[in-house]
Parts: C-alpha cells; sequence; structure tokens
C-alpha cells in the first residue's frame, strides 16, 4: 500500500451558529451545495461548536463523536463525507478521530449544522496539514451546510451564490467585522415544545423549490433586499434594517407555508412573538425590534441596546416562551489551544446531551 502523506498533529477549531437575515432556501446543484440566491447573515458571540481532528494511520476507521456520544447513520456519514474530501485534497490517508461538543443544548434547537461544519472544516484541515485560506474554508465548509460557508467569518456575512458549476464562486466573505455595530442585539426566544426537524433543511428546501407557487417570485425580490440590507448594516440604521428582516422572514415563511405537503416550523409561541414584535412596533411609533427564524421554532428577535430590557421583558412574558438569550455579533472561525474554555450561556431547562 503507498504511504500516506504525513499529516500534523491533532488541530481544534471552534466556529460559533449564525442566524440568517436573507435566508438560504434552495439549492441548484445539492452536490456542490450551490444556492439559488445569495444570503446574509449575523454570526454569533458565545455560543460555538469545538471539534477536535486528529488522523492517526493506527485507525481502522474513521471514529466520530458528537456530544459525548459516537456518532451513527447520517450525522456520522455527513463528517466522513467531509474527512474524505480533505483526504484527497492533502493526500492523508489515514482515518481521523474527530470529537466535538456544542456548549448550548443539542435539544435546545438551536441549529449547530452551521458551527459544527465550519469547526470540522477548519480542524480537519488544519489536521491534514492543509493551509487554507478563509475563502476555502467557506467553500470546504458548504459543502457540509449551506450555512456552515458563513460561520467562518465574525460580524455580518455575505453568502455570494456565485453561477459556476463547480462552486468556486460560491462563499462568503464579511461585510462588516463583529465591532461594527455594538449596540445591535439579538433577544433570542427560545420556545417551549420545539419540535424535533422532522425533514432535514437540506430536503426541506427542494420541496419548496419544487412545489410552492411563490418561489420564483422570492428569487425575484431577493436581489433589491440584499441590496437594502447591506445598505441599512453599512449606515448602521435599524429604521431601516428592521422591517426589511421581517419583510425577509415573512418571505421565507410564505415559500414555507405554500410547499406541498406545506412546511410549518412554528409554535403558537413561536407566532405569538411575532404578534408581539409587531406590537411593541406599534406602541413605539417606528421600528424597535425586528423578528426572524430558521427552519425552527425559535425566534430571534433584532433590537438595539436602549430598546433592549423593555423587548426582553414583552418577549420573555408571551405565553409559550420559555426562555431569553442575549446574544451580540461576534467572531467567527478560529483554531485554539485545547484547554482554553468560552463562557457558555446558560440554558436552563435542559442539560447538554
Ligand atoms: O445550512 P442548512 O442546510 O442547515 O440550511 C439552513 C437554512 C436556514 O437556516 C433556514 C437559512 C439560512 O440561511 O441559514
Amino acid at each position: 500500500m503507498a504511504r500516506s502523506a504525513p499529516s500534523h498533529g491533532p488541530a481544534t477549531f471552534e466556529a460559533p451558529p449564525n442566524i440568517a437575515l436573507v435566508k438560504y432556501w434552495g439549492v441548484r446543484d445539492p452536490r456542490l451545495v450551490l444556492p439559488y440566491n445569495s444570503s446574509i447573515s449575523v454570526t454569533l458571540a458565545r455560543l460555538r461548536s469545538r471539534t477536535r481532528v486528529r488522523f492517526d494511520d493506527d485507525l481502522r476507521d474513521d471514529r466520530v463523536e458528537l456530544n459525548g456520544a459516537v456518532a451513527a447513520g447520517g450525522p456520522r456519514a455527513a463528517v466522513v463525507a467531509m474527512l474524505d474530501v480533505v483526504r484527497e485534497r492533502s493526500g492523508v490517508r489515514a482515518r481521523a478521530e474527530v470529537v466535538s461538543e456544542n456548549n448550548f443544548p443539542t435539544a435546545s434547537g438551536l441549529a449547530s449544522s452551521a458551527s459544527g461544519f465550519a469547526a470540522l472544516a477548519g480542524a480537519a484541515s488544519a489536521a491534514a496539514g492543509l493551509e487554507l485560506s478563509p475563502r476555502e474554508l467557506s467553500r470546504l465548509a458548504r459543502l457540509g451546510s449551506g450555512s456552515a460557508s458563513r460561520s467562518v467569518f465574525g460580524g455580518f456575512v455575505l453568502w455570494r451564490a456565485g453561477s459556476r458549476a463547480d462552486g468556486r464562486d460560491s462563499y462568503a466573505r464579511s461585510l462588516f467585522d463583529e465591532r461594527h455595530w455594538p449596540a445591535l442585539v439579538d433577544v433570542v426566544a427560545l420556545v417551549e415544545n420545539a419540535p424535533v426537524k422532522e425533514v432535514r433543511s437540506a430536503e426541506a428546501m427542494q420541496a419548496t423549490v419544487r412545489t410552492s407557487p411563490d418561489y420564483p417570485g422570492r428569487l425575484e425580490t431577493l436581489p433589491g433586499r440584499i441590496d437594502r440590507i447591506v445598505r441599512a448594516i453599512a449606515a448602521r440604521d435599524a429604521d431601516r434594517l428592521f422591517p426589511l428582516v421581517m419583510e425577509e422572514s415573512d418571505s421565507f415563511r410564505g415559500v414555507c407555508e405554500t410547499t406541498r405537503p406545506s412546511l410549518d416550523y412554528l409554535t403558537p409561541g413561536s407566532r405569538a412573538v411575532l404578534a408581539e414584535v409587531r406590537a411593541l412596533n406599534r406602541a413605539a411609533g417606528r421600528p424597535v425590534a425586528a423578528y426572524t427564524h430558521d427552519a425552527g421554532a425559535h425566534v430571534h428577535v433584532f433590537t438595539l441596546a436602549p430598546h433592549l430590557a423593555r423587548v426582553r421583558r414583552s418577549i420573555a412574558r408571551v405565553p409559550g416562551v420559555r426562555t431569553t438569550l442575549v446574544l451580540r455579533p461576534g467572531p467567527g472561525l478560529h483554531r485554539v489551544d485545547p484547554g482554553s474554555r468560552t463562557r457558555a450561556p446558560r440554558i436552563p431547562g435542559r442539560t447538554g446531551r
């Protein structure tokens, strides 16, 4: 057997999740994860996946541990697929040990695929001796989960859809770093009885592409909306940004609901949060908050520091809201020393596994 290229010792990386202000929903190439539309997100501080990868010639098979349990089936296969890409590019043939854990409860329903695959892209490529640029890391992370391409960068991030068939022009880049708009905060409303996802996002979005009569119209409106959102963020103008964020959230929810069979991610508690945000804005006579949600029941409510206490109190009181979590824009993917710690947010009511 030919000897494999030497690997480079274990590598540990951390990556945060992100919340999309303009949603990625629909792919033109499922294998290369090439989206129909560009998307924008905010990378979130304090939450993170931490992943350690070690290639070892003595291992007979890849060993994947996720949040303290040995992974099998689909989750393991997705990790192994990314390891295979890294092996092919680096010439390393050895099997790998992957140990990954989140500092937020997996069962909480907060998206972990973006943080998980961004951290894996960083750790696997470094352990294999590949020195990838942030752009290359973004393209690699994209193969695991589209939204992971954005978690490579901190702050405000744009993932360009690109148009090439080989995907080389489909990667994320930083629009503004995490210090750009210190007053902007995200109050996450964690709702009670958030259902566990029945259909993976990657499949659900393709059902939307195939069956929602509103999907083509959504794609047409997106370039203009993206333009306006980038300009509102650049100007730190919440009066312009917040209505656009809700318009986009409504458009995303609309194409989900008109998918056949219909995709309904929200609980009565989530819907009550949307109503509360509308009521807060009506009462204030201007947009003091903006809601958005992903393919899940929890709702992210953006507001500005001066309104934070009031908005958080109102959201926490909504029936069906279990707890709220205040998150700010944070840094993206980075390498960490094995012993280092990130202060974990306290999310009461559930354990880590
Ligand atoms: O990256 P995926 O395959 O988990 O899909 C993410 C889809 C949304 O979260 C709904 C939108 C987005 O852009 O993050």
